[in-house]
């Protein structure tokens, strides 16, 4: 019971999609961008400068699920990746770019974590996201265009992510031990 998978919260419908303009937005180095959910991934909490950075009032953000900032160039297999590591009650490390509601994105290296409840269950996740360096996304970029490339062979959402997934691995497996260490070697590089 404990490690099943929630169902992620389904986008609300009749919410106009956000169309990238290609902006790319950035945000001060010694800022955190924090947002919480509950455990199927709606929106419960967010601070001031995730709503800045991504041009949403309060209002517009709690209660939605947090798909609400996804960039369509962000492959599937990296949310996959935080969804399964949730799932087993591990924190992860990740690279995300994300849309903000006036079409500009903004890169973020965000740590996600389980909180739990006195009974030891699952009552939500919290994320706090900082900048990343340009020199990681040098490394991030085409590490994520070239999965976005595989998901955009196959025709279903399910052999996609299964696809990009397996190329997700075998990425990773040339240049480090996991998905979290590849993070870590970009992170210590980022400090040279
Ligand atoms: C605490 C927490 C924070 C999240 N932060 C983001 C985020 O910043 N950007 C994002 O695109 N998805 C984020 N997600 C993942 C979304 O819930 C969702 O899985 C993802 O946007 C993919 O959406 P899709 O399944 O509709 O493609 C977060 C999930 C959790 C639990």
């Amino acid at each position: 019971m404990l490690n099943t998978r929630p169902r992620t919260a389904a986008p609300r419908s009749g919410r106009p999609a956000v169309r990238p303009t290609g902006e790319e937005r950035s945000f001060p180095a010694d800022e955190l961008i924090v947002s919480k959910t509950d455990p199927r991934g709606v929106i419960t909490y967010a601070n001031d400068v995730f709503l800045r950075v991504g041009a949403y009032s309060l209002d517009e953000v709690i209660g939605q699920p947090h798909n609400l900032i996804r960039h369509p160039d962000m492959p599937r297999a990296v949310f996959k990746l935080l969804w399964d590591t949730l799932a087993a009650r591990q924190e992860l490390f990740a690279y995300v770019n994300n849309l903000a509601a006036d079409g500009a994105n903004y890169w973020v290296l965000a740590h996600v974590t389980p909180s739990y409840g006195p009974d030891g269950s699952v009552v939500g996740y919290h994320s706090s996201r900082r900048r990343p360096s340009p020199r990681a996304l040098d490394r991030v970029r085409p590490l994520y265009e070239r999965l976005l490339v595989e998901e955009r062979r196959h025709p279903n959402a399910r052999a996609a992510v299964a696809a990009s997934s397996e190329l997700l691995d075998r990425l990773i497996a040339e240049q480090a031990a996991s998905y979290e260490d590849f993070v870590w070697t970009v992170i210590g590089q980022e400090e040279n």
